[in-house]
């Protein structure tokens, strides 16, 4: 019963694509047979700087649950949660915000580049400074363990470890996160000009057709100076031979076509006719898992996951907040009943507070 815990997620800004797969996917599709996975689609943190395109994040849940699941990723091992349908990582949020200065957050190199690339230098928004706390609250009050990610979240794990360390000498006696650092390098986007990504636009989606990627091994970046098949190529940040080396199998067979192509004579034409089968290869399976998912059938396995998890959710806050020594009230009287006003126009059905009239107060309540 002792499986140890691990804990990474996604922002829903996208689909996942081949820079995923090779990155962080095939990984979380190993973890699941050793350690009790939560997968967690963190769309409050993808709103922190998307707060005016919120239909961007909501429709990407469903198109990263069904890559989750068109990768192999197992519903009956791993627990999908929906970072904001989990109240309780928000006011742990607010809580350990209060254990960090805005000259730490202002420090940190990752939100620095964001905020860079985002054009943020004036009008940053408040949340999306602290992000960074509220990724650790995803990890604290999600149980912590073992977290897979790349080297880019290594500051978000920083904090978190120095918050986890903070509430520990009030007494929270919290473990701290394992960072796991993917041991594959960052794949290179179709352009050949950075790392794969989905807003560089130099990206192959898992879910893509066989057109679509046809068409992108087609634009692929080789060796510009490789005009005639003749010439010798160079295979150092040659796209195709990048991909090649991940993805092909027959690795003997890649080491000796770079050979050639260095020697000359071997021709682009030939090269990207094989990374397309190998492509395929790759990516039929997914593709056909993919489109049998349903939308109802992926929220459904995310929303399951989300409650058990708000479960835990709730026990770890009320631990850290007895920790911190915040003011706790008696429970609720049993006989007695509490009128809630139904201030939301019964907007929130989904929320505790319904019915709306007479309704004992319940603090405990995990919405399942
Ligand atoms: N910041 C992570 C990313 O952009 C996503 C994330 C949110 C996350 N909460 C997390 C990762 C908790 C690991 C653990 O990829």
């Amino acid at each position: 019963m002792n499986i140890p815990l691990a804990i990474t997620g996604d922002r829903p800004t996208g689909p996942l694509h081949l820079g995923h797969y090779v990155g962080s996917l095939l990984n979380r599709v190993q973890l699941q047979h050793t350690h009790q996975l939560t997968v967690l689609i963190a769309d409050f943190q993808a709103l922190t700087d998307n707060m005016g395109n919120p239909q961007k994040v909501r429709a990407n849940i469903v198109e990263l649950m069904k890559d989750y699941l068109a990768v192999g990723l197992d519903p009956s091992k791993v627990r999908f949660v929906l970072q904001s349908a989990v109240p309780e990582l928000f006011s742990l949020t607010c809580y350990l915000q209060n254990l960090v200065s805005v000259g730490q957050l202002e420090r940190n190199p990752t939100v620095r580049s964001e905020l860079t690339a985002r054009g943020f230098e004036r009008g940053i928004p408040a949340g999306f400074l602290c992000y960074p706390v509220s990724q650790a609250a995803d990890i604290i009050g999600l149980g912590g363990g073992m977290v897979p990610v790349g080297d880019d979240q290594l500051p978000m794990m920083e904090l978190c470890n120095d918050l986890v360390r903070k509430l520990n000498t009030m007494g929270a006696n919290l473990p701290l996160a394992n960072t796991l650092l993917s041991s594959t390098p960052r794949l290179i986007g179709v352009d050949g000009k950075g790392k794969m990504s989905k807003s560089a636009g130099n990206a192959i989606a898992l879910g893509c057709s066989a057109l679509e990627l046809e068409q992108a091994i087609k634009m692929a970046y080789t060796d510009p100076q490789h005009l005639k098949v003749s010439d010798p190529g160079r295979v150092e940040g040659n796209v195709v031979f990048e991909y090649l080396s991940a993805f092909d199998p027959n690795t003997a067979e890649v080491e000796e076509l770079k050979a050639h192509y260095q020697r000359g004579g071997l021709g682009d034409m030939a090269l990207k006719r094989r990374l397309l089968g190998v492509m395929e290869a790759t990516l039929s399976p997914i593709r056909e898992r993919r489109v049998q998912v349903s939308d109802s059938e992926a929220l459904d396995i995310l929303a399951k996951g989300t409650y058990e998890a708000r479960a835990g959710a709730q026990q770890v806050l009320e631990h850290v907040l007895s920790c911190i020594g915040v003011a706790q009230l008696p429970p609720p009287p049993l006989s007695g009943v509490v009128t809630v006003r139904d201030e939301y126009g019964g907007c929130f059905p989904e929320d505790n507070l319904s019915p709306p009239d007479v309704q004992p107060l319940d603090r405990g309540g995990c919405g399942n």
